[in-house]
């Protein structure tokens, strides 16, 4: 459905807004349509179905200028046929982002939507779902899941929060209330490490999450299991413009305390290259972010505290975190001489060591050179500038990663139900809910849109499964006659992107060729796909190519794609992190990461306790700091002998890619989903909402204005 400007603002005064269940509209038409959900939407009503007698909605609105009139027409196909089918076929509610606090989260509402036995007499809401979703797995003794869709900022991390508190409500016991406190609770913390500000949504989910609760057969909570998928890790090391990293760096730097700073080196955020608003532009807080931030970095360690981290741990993981900001201050400069790079200033390198334990002049030896084994033998070469630039980022977004792995994996340790259950855990009734980074399309669309498109895309076949082609099978073998809907299929697209010859296999390929290129890759890209309606060759640069997707075209630039793809971390890096005389720090590169790449989910255990040795204060750095200038790398650069190649380090070529562990990632997490009866929760109106409420227009620009009015 289009949505623009031109809309007919007359039509608007015609609706009345009594209707919940846009199938019964008398007249159907988008423009119908529309005015009726404005004028609900202006009385607060933010949620609606489409069918009440089958609780199906699907009418969705995309991009502004993307939306095309198919969804519109998918939804009065399947009305058609099921008023005289009048079949149930799944539960999916459609949501209005608000953009404000509305006061239909309260207890009243909580006890409206419990135990609902009539639901077609109740408005719908998002505790609806909930409540049905409880229900169902009481009665059915099964797994249930609820995936909540949408594009970015439309609420899905909203609706996951507001549907585990009314469950949580639904199960109305004092069993373990500090438990249920914990579950909500860590919502917040993953947000504060895994969300960030885009230029879509202030607080966007920056990887994908499925919260599992798990209950006894009589619907007490027992515990609950947090599955994370695709952190964005590149966002550690850059951003967009108008774009921030993760919260929890600004949460830091202000609420740690003068002294705590201290303890970890840290100065001013100004000072640090990942948190500049773009490249070059320094960060900067304004007053009421400041305190904002203040006021969340208090949640966050009061959170941790409550659900179970020891100050040890919380301790460590701000010492990570600032490792994480001195590493990526570390730069190289180019040495004429030998053509390899040394190290600009050593006083990040000196702060990095001290924080994480390491042997500096090993440290700087893995920065500045790499070593293969050729024929059995070790040849070491120095890098080059780009790699050397390459190899600290990777670094940093390995720790970041790990270290957000470990988090997850804490949290598991510490919500999981009595290990006194044994096998019959597996067997424990749960619900799960899935709440992903939204479908997205800027101006500027990178390897890590094409991921997580290509993760929506997935989310979409799978709703498509569950509400067109599974129900088509089932009439079709119980007999029964039906029409045939006429939806958009979009099964070739998950064939463009992960069938053997799709895009991420491609550039897997192209990633171990050391002669590849970004503009080599497209080219192959095009060569594969030149006859496909969904791959669209761009003439504006040769990096650029688009992709119809299901949600509308976006064109996406190719740039940097094989080095985001091998970001791989060189043998001696990881050996050097091994080496930390932190145990969890030397636990995180050496515990076996998953198919996936998780750390979360490893089979090796975490044993190590997060015991940290004391360090010198910064005050002492600081007066040693001119004596550090580029005199070590410089002599350590003179040792190696130099074997000077341009070409990408060889181990890099061989490991495994970004691209392997998201196919891996997403196909665990459809395992997961297969077996569950889902429910669908389609926050997609982002734009509909922005376009009806002018108030809303300039949601997206500042950074926590929503929050701090909220
Ligand atoms: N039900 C709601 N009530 C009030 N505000 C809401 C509601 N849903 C969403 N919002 C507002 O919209 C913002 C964006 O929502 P949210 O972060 O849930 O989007 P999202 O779909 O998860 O986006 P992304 O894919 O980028 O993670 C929230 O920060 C909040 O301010
Ligand atoms: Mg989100």
């Amino acid at each position: 459905m289009r949505v623009t400007s031109e809309y007919d603002h007359s039509y608007r005064t015609a609706g009345k807004g009594e209707v919940d269940d846009l199938s019964k509209l008398e007249f159907l038409d988008e423009q119908a349509l529309i005015n009726e959900l404005y004028v609900r939407y202006k009385n607060g009503q933010i949620y609606f179905k489409f069918c009440e007698e089958l609780n199906l909605s699907l009418i969705q609105y995309r991009q502004k200028n993307d939306i095309k009139n198919r969804e519109i027409q998918e939804g009065l196909n399947i009305k058609n046929r099921f008023r005289s089918s009048s079949t149930y076929i799944g539960d999916v509610l459609i949501a209005v982002n608000p953009f404000k606090q509305l006061n239909i989260y309260e207890k009243e509402q909580h006890k409206a939507y419990s135990k609902v036995r009539f639901r077609s007499l109740l408005t719908p809401h998002v505790f609806w779902v909930a409540d049905a979703a409880y229900q169902r797995m009481l009665f059915h003794k099964a797994t249930q899941c609820i995936a909540v869709s949408g594009e970015s900022g439309a609420g899905k991390t909203e609706s996951t929060k507001l549907m585990i508190q009314h469950i949580i409500y639904l199960c109305k016991s004092d069993f373990d209330k500090e438990l249920q406190k914990k579950i909500v609770d860590v919502n917040t913390l993953l947000e504060a490490f895994g969300n960030a500000q885009t230029c879509m949504n202030s607080n966007s989910s920056r990887f994908g999450k499925f919260v599992q609760i798990i209950f006894s057969d009589e619907g007490q909570i027992l515990g609950a299991k947090v599955y994370d998928y695709l952190l964005e890790k590149s966002r550690v090391v850059n951003h967009g413009p108008g774009e921030r990293n993760y919260h929890i760096f600004y949460y830091m730097f202000s609420g740690l305390e003068k002294e705590e700073l201290d303890y970890y080196y840290l100065d001013s955020l100004e000072n640090f290259r990942i948190l500049g608003t773009s490249a070059g532009c320094k960060a900067y807080l304004t007053k009421s972010e400041i305190k904002y931030c203040k006021m969340m970095f208090q949640a966050q360690k009061d959170i941790m505290k409550r659900v179970g981290f020891l100050d040890e741990d919380i301790t460590l993981i701000f010492t990570i975190l600032a490792a994480v900001l001195h590493l990526t201050n570390i730069s190289f400069c180019q040495d004429e001489e030998t053509d390899g790079v040394y190290i600009d200033d050593e006083y990040p390198l000196e702060v990095v060591s001290n924080l994480l334990c390491l042997d500096q002049e090993i440290l700087a030896t893995a920065l500045i050179s790499s070593s293969n084994v050729t024929k059995g033998e070790k040849v070491v070469s120095l890098k080059n500038k780009d790699q050397a630039n390459d190899g600290r980022d990777a670094l940093a977004k390995a720790l970041y990663e790990r270290l957000f792995g470990w988090i997850v994996h804490q949290i598991n340790e510490l919500l999981q139900p009595n290990s006194a259950l044994g096998e019959k855990l597996d067997l424990l009734p749960s619900i799960g809910i899935l709440d992903m980074s939204g479908f997205e399309n800027f101006s500027l669309n990178s390897f890590e849109q094409l991921c997580i498109n290509a993760a929506n895309e997935h989310l979409q076949f799978y709703f498509n499964e569950h509400i067109f082609l599974q129900e088509e099978e089932e009439y079709f073998n119980e007999g029964i006659p039906f029409d045939i809907v006429d939806f958009q299929n979009n099964e070739d697209l998950i064939e463009v992107f992960m069938g053997p010859l799709g895009l991420f296999a491609l550039l897997d390929e192209e990633s171990k060729f050391p002669r590849a290129s970004d503009s080599s890759l497209v080219e192959k890209f095009y060569s594969h796909w030149k006859n496909s309606d969904r791959y669209v060759r761009s003439r504006a640069t040769d990096l650029t190519f688009g992709i119809n997707h299901y949600a509308g075209r976006v064109i996406y630039n190719a740039k940097g794609f094989l080095e985001k793809n091998r970001d791989n971390l060189s043998q001696n890096i990881i050996e050097c992190l091994k080496n930390s005389n932190i145990e969890v720090v030397s636990e995180l590169f050496s515990v076996e990461r998953t198919e996936s790449g998780s750390i979360s989910r490893s089979a090796t255990a975490f044993i190590a306790k997060p015991y940290l040795p004391s360090r010198p204060k910064s005050n002492d750095l600081r007066r040693q700091r001119d004596s550090f200038l580029q005199k070590r790398t410089k002599s350590i650069k003179k040792r190696i002998q130099t074997l000077k190649t341009n070409t990408i380090q060889k181990d890099k070529l061989n490991q495994v890619t970004v691209t392997c562990h998201f196919r891996n990632s997403l196909a665990e997490l459809l395992d997961k989903m297969k077996d569950a009866e889902p429910f669908f929760v389609r926050d997609n109106f982002k734009i509909l909402a922005e376009q009806l409420s002018l108030e809303t227009t300039e949601y997206s620009t500042k950074i926590f204005k929503q929050k701090q009015n909220l």
